[in-house]
C-alpha cells in the first residue's frame, strides 16, 4: 500500500521505517529540512537499536522516502499517519498544535477515499476534531470539492530502546473507526504483522512465535484514544505502587526486590513494571498521565489515583537527596559521582530523567556533581551547567563522596568495583536501581542503600 507518515519523531519514524520493511511504499514527511536530509543519506537522527539498518535496507529497496514536502506525501498516498508531538502545556493540557497545523495542510491536498490515522497521543474526542479541521481546510481551500475520507485512531505502544521490536512483535493492535472501509484498509496494511507472516532476519530471536496471531481490538475512535491514555497510566500506576511499597519496606526492613518478585508470580498481578527505583520519566508517562488528570477535570472530576501516581512519582526522586543527605550529612562541597543520565537504559532520551531533577537538587544544595552515561555526551538543556559530564565511569567516580546508580545501563552491573573502591573518595553507594549485586559491594567494604531494601 502506499503510506504516508508525517512526523519522524520516535513513533512516526519507527512506525514508517517498519511499515516500508513489510512491503508497503512509504513516504516519511518532517518539517525540518537538517533531520529529512540526515535521513536521506540512510542515517538516523535518533538512538533507537537496529532503526538505522532498516533505513537503509529500505532505502536502497526503493521503498522508503523522505521528504519536506507534506503536498506531495498526501497526494500520493492512500493512507496518511499522523505522528506529531503533543507536549504538555504548563497546565498539564496535552499542546494540539502540531496536529492542527498537519490536519489543516492535509485538508489541502486530501482526495476521496484516503484515511487519515491518527497515532499522535491525542486527548478523548481529538479523532472528531482532526475530521473537523481537515473538512474545514478542504472547505476553506476548494469550497466546490467533494471529498470522502476517514480518519481512524491507531494508538502506538512502543517502549524507546525496544521500538523496532515492538512494532513487528506487538501485543496488540487497536483500531478506533465508525468507517467499515476504514477499518479493512488498516487490517489489511496491519497483515503481515497480525499473521506475523513477514520476513525477520535468522540472526535475531523472535520474541513472538510465527504460528502465534497478533490480538486486534476494532473498536471507536473515542475508546482507541482512551485505550492509550489508560494503558499509559495504569503503568505509570504499577510503578508508584511499588515504589510506594519499597518506601515501606524500608521502614519495615522487607526487601522489595523479593517482595515483587513474589507479588509478580500472581498471573492477575504479572512480574513486569515492578522494579522499584527513582521514578518514571521519559516524554511518555509524564505527559500522558498528566493530559489524563487534565481530561478527568474538565469534566469536574477529581481523578484521585492519578494524582496520588504523579506525586508518589515527584517525592520518588527526592528521596534520594534525602538518602544523600542522610549519608554525608553536609551536601556543599561534597563531590557526588551520578551514573547514567537517559530516563532508562538504550535511549539517548533525557526528557523527564529522574536524573537531571536529582543531579539539579544536589547541585542547588552546593554539590559537586560528575556524571556519565554510554550514550548521552552532550548535556542535557534542563541539566545545570555545574554538573560535569565526564569520560567514563571511572573517571566519573574520582574522588566521589558517593556514588549514585540514576540509570541501570548494563554495562554499569559489570564495573571492576575494586578500582571504583580506590578511586572513591568515601566508599558509599546509592543503587537508585536496584541493579548492583548488594552482597558483593558488601563485601569489598562499601556501605550499599538500595531502595526498598
Ligand atoms: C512507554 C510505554 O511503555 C509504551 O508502551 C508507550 O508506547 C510509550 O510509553 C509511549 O507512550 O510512547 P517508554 O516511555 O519508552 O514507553 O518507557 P518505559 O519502558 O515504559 O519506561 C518508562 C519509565 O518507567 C522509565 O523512566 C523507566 O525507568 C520507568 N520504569 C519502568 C520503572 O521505574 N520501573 C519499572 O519497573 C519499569
Amino acid at each position: 500500500m502506499k503510506v504516508s507518515v508525517i512526523g519522524t519523531g520516535y513513533v512516526g519514524l519507527v512506525t514508517g521505517v517498519c511499515l516500508s520493511e513489510i512491503g508497503n511504499e512509504v513516504i516519511c514527511v518532517d518539517k525540518v529540512k537538517e533531520k529529512i536530509n540526515i535521513l536521506k543519506d540512510g542515517n538516523c537522527p535518533i538512538y533507537e537499536p537496529s532503526l538505522e539498518n532498516f533505513i537503509k535496507n529500505n532505502i536502497s529497496r526503493g521503498r522508503l522516502s523522505f521528504t519536506n514536502n507534506i503536498s506531495e506525501a498526501v497526494k500520493k498516498s492512500d493512507i496518511i499517519f499522523i505522528s506529531v508531538g503533543t507536549p504538555s502545556l504548563p497546565n498539564g493540557q496535552a499542546d494540539l498544535s502540531f496536529v492542527e497545523q498537519v490536519a489543516m495542510e492535509i485538508g489541502k491536498f486530501i482526495d476521496d477515499g484516503k484515511i487519515v490515522v491518527n497515532k499522535s497521543t491525542v486527548p478523548i474526542g481529538s479523532g472528531d476534531w482532526v475530521s473537523m479541521i481537515i473538512s474545514e481546510s478542504i472547505d476553506n481551500n476548494n469550497p466546490k470539492k467533494k471529498v470522502n475520507f476517514d480518519v481512524v485512531s491507531n494508538p502506538e505502544f512502543l517502549r524507546e530502546g525496544s521500538a523496532v521490536e515492538d512494532t513487528f512483535f506487538p501485543e496488540r493492535i487497536i483500531i478506533g473507526s465508525s468507517s467499515k472501509n476504514a477499518i479493512d484498509k488498516m487490517l489489511e496494511l496491519y497483515k503481515p504483522l497480525i499473521e506475523q507472516s513477514f520476513n525477520w532476519p535468522d540472526d535475531k530471536a523472535r520474541p513472538i512465535s510465527k504460528s502465534q496471531k497478533v490480538p486486534v481490538v476494532i473498536t471507536d475512535l473515542t475508546s482507541a484514544e482512551m485505550i492509550k491514555y489508560a494503558s499509559n497510566s495504569f503503568l505509570a500506576t504499577k510503578i508508584s505502587f511499588i515504589n510506594e511499597i519499597a518506601n515501606i519496606c524500608e521502614k519495615v526492613g522487607a526487601d522489595v526486590k523479593a517482595v515483587a518478585k513474589g507479588m509478580g508470580l500472581d498471573k492477575r498481578i504479572g512480574p513486569l513494571f515492578l522494579n522499584a527505583g527513582i521514578g518514571w520519566g521519559g516524554s511518555c508517562f509524564p505527559k500522558d498521565v498528566s493530559a489524563l488528570t487534565y481530561i478527568a477535570s474538565e469534566y469536574g472530576m477529581t481523578p484521585q489515583i492519578l494524582n496520588a501516581v504523579i506525586n508518589v512519582n515527584k517525592e520518588q526522586r527526592l528521596k534520594i537527596v534525602k538518602k544523600v543527605q542522610d549519608e554525608i550529612k553536609i551536601v556543599k562541597g561534597k563531590t557526588i559521582a551520578v551514573l547514567g543520565i537517559s530516563f532508562k537504559p538504550n535511549t539517548d532520551d533525557t526528557r523527564e530523567a529522574p536524573s537531571v531533577s536529582i543531579m539539579n537538587s544536589l547541585s542547588k544544595l552546593g554539590a559537586k556533581i560528575k556524571t556519565y552515561d554510554p550514550i548521552v555526551k552532550e548535556r542535557p538543556d534542563s541539566l545545570t551547567e555545574k554538573v560535569k559530564i565526564c569520560r567514563d565511569e571511572y573517571d566519573t567516580v574520582k574522588d566521589a563522596d558517593i556514588l549514585i546508580l540514576a540509570t541501570e545501563w548494563g554495562k554499569f552491573a559489570e564495573l571492576d568495583f575494586n578500582r571504583v573502591k580506590q578511586l572513591m573518595n568515601s566508599h558509599i553507594i546509592i543503587d537508585g536501581r536496584n541493579l548492583f549485586d548488594r552482597d558483593h559491594l558488601k563485601s569489598l567494604g562499601f556501605r550499599y542503600i538500595g531502595i526498598g531494601r
